[in-house]
């Protein structure tokens, strides 16, 4: 049982299939791309362990081979090595120009694998199998693919669109808490920036679908995928609207890169961080009221989420510090940070009007 939301691309349309038992039904779902009856697969050990097999089975069950490679797990992942031995494996395999590269992972191997396959032969396609609930809501539609440099996150990449994206919530029960709490980061942030009632549902299913319930990931994942299959079929390359999918992530780009890129901050940890803050800015430049931070931070709150800068372990530095990290970011327009700021839940903007003044106040009471 699956649901489909199309990301209707001119000439690049394709489905996002968000139910369960999609592993088991791989090849039924990749066979009608396919030129010859044979894909190749990366995935990052974690994943490999728990849900290879069910894939590889999956694909065989339709008389498809695959072969596959397994990298570490991890954020340092995305990085030119990884990326470099994913091009030589690839090629050592003699992927050629019509065949399908299989990303089976989270946001880290989607983003790798569909960076590899863009570049490989000038473009090879790629399925994405994402296995973290931030890479089935976010990170494995929408085509941005890359890597990480030593200046910031994503800096290194392309726009190279998925073939198919197989989001099977049945595989979300094997990540650790931690790990579901900060794809939930990215969760909200779709309420918060643009359909207040997703935010109102997820206020009272939040709980349910944190502890497992099936039905209800089903549905966080298909309008999160909606909202963003929505926003991308208008704005591909992030000319305009689609820089709202950013709400949250001037701040967390900014931590990410004071924690170095470690465990003491997940992605989607610092994306409701980011979030909770971007409210906080809004409400000190009166652009919305002081109860919708108070009710952001509460809800993250309830879920048992990080919501203030003092919840990141260790020492962080200053504001001023966090500052000159933010302008590293790529949304900075002509030496100019944009920000994505509310004027309520479900009503976001960008702007590049903020005084410095009050991100650094924000910062210093975050
Ligand atoms: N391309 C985009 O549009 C986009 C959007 C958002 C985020 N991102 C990127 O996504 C990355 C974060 O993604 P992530 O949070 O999925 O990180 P991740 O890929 O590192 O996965 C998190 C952890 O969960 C493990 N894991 C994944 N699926 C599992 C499963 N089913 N069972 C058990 N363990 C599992 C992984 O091995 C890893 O240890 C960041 O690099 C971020 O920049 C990209």
């Amino acid at each position: 049982m699956h649901e489909t939301v199309n990301v209707n691309l001119p000439g690049r349309a394709y489905d996002v299939l968000i139910g369960t038992g999609l592993l088991a039904e791989a090849g039924t779902h990749i066979a009608p791309l396919l030129k010859r009856s044979r894909v190749v697969i990366i995935s990052d050990e974690n994943v490999a362990a728990l849900h290879l097999d069910s894939l590889q089975d999956g694909l065989r069950a339709n008389g498809i081979d695959s072969a596959a490679m397994t990298l570490p797990a991890g954020e340092a992942t995305k990085s030119w090595p990884h990326l470099m031995a994913c091009t030589d494996w690839l090629l050592d395999q003699k992927v050629e120009r019509g065949d399908i590269v299989v990303a089976l992972g989270g946001g880290v191997i989607g983003d790798l694998v569909g960076f590899a396959a863009a570049i490989l032969r000038r473009g090879v396609r790629f399925v994405q199998v994402p296995t973290s609930l931030l890479a089935q809501v976010d990170s494995s539609v929408g085509g941005k693919t890359g890597i990480n440099a030593r200046h910031g996150k994503n800096l290194i990449g392309a726009f190279h669109q998925p073939s198919l994206v197989l989001a099977d919530v049945g595989v979300l029960g094997t990540l650790r808490p931690r790990d579901f709490l900060a794809g939930y980061g990215e969760v909200v942030k779709y309420g918060l920036l643009g359909d207040a009632a997703f935010f109102d549902w997820l206020e009272g299913q939040g709980p349910k679908l944190a502890a497992g319930d099936v039905p209800a990931r089903i549905e966080a994942v298909r309008r999160s995928v909606q909202m963003k299959a929505d926003i991308v079929s208008r704005d591909e390359t992030e000319q305009g609207e689609r820089a709202l999918l950013n709400l949250g992530h001037t701040f967390c780009h900014a931590l990410e890169a004071a924690t170095g890129y470690s465990d003491r901050l997940f992605h989607g940890e610092g994306v409701a961080v980011g979030c909770a803050l971007a409210f906080a800015l809004s409400a000190r430049l009166g652009l919305c009221s002081q109860e919708d931070p108070s009710r952001v931070r509460a809800h993250l709150r309830d879920m048992g989420m990080k919501t203030d800068l003092a919840d990141i372990d260790g020492e962080l530095p200053g504001p001023q510090a966090l500052l000159e990290l933010m302008g590293q970011d790529k949304k900075v327009v002509q030496g100019q940070l944009r920000f994505v700021l509310a004027r309520g839940i479900g009503d976001a903007f960008v702007t590049g009007d903020v005084p410095t003044q009050a991100i650094l106040d924000v910062l210093r009471d975050g």
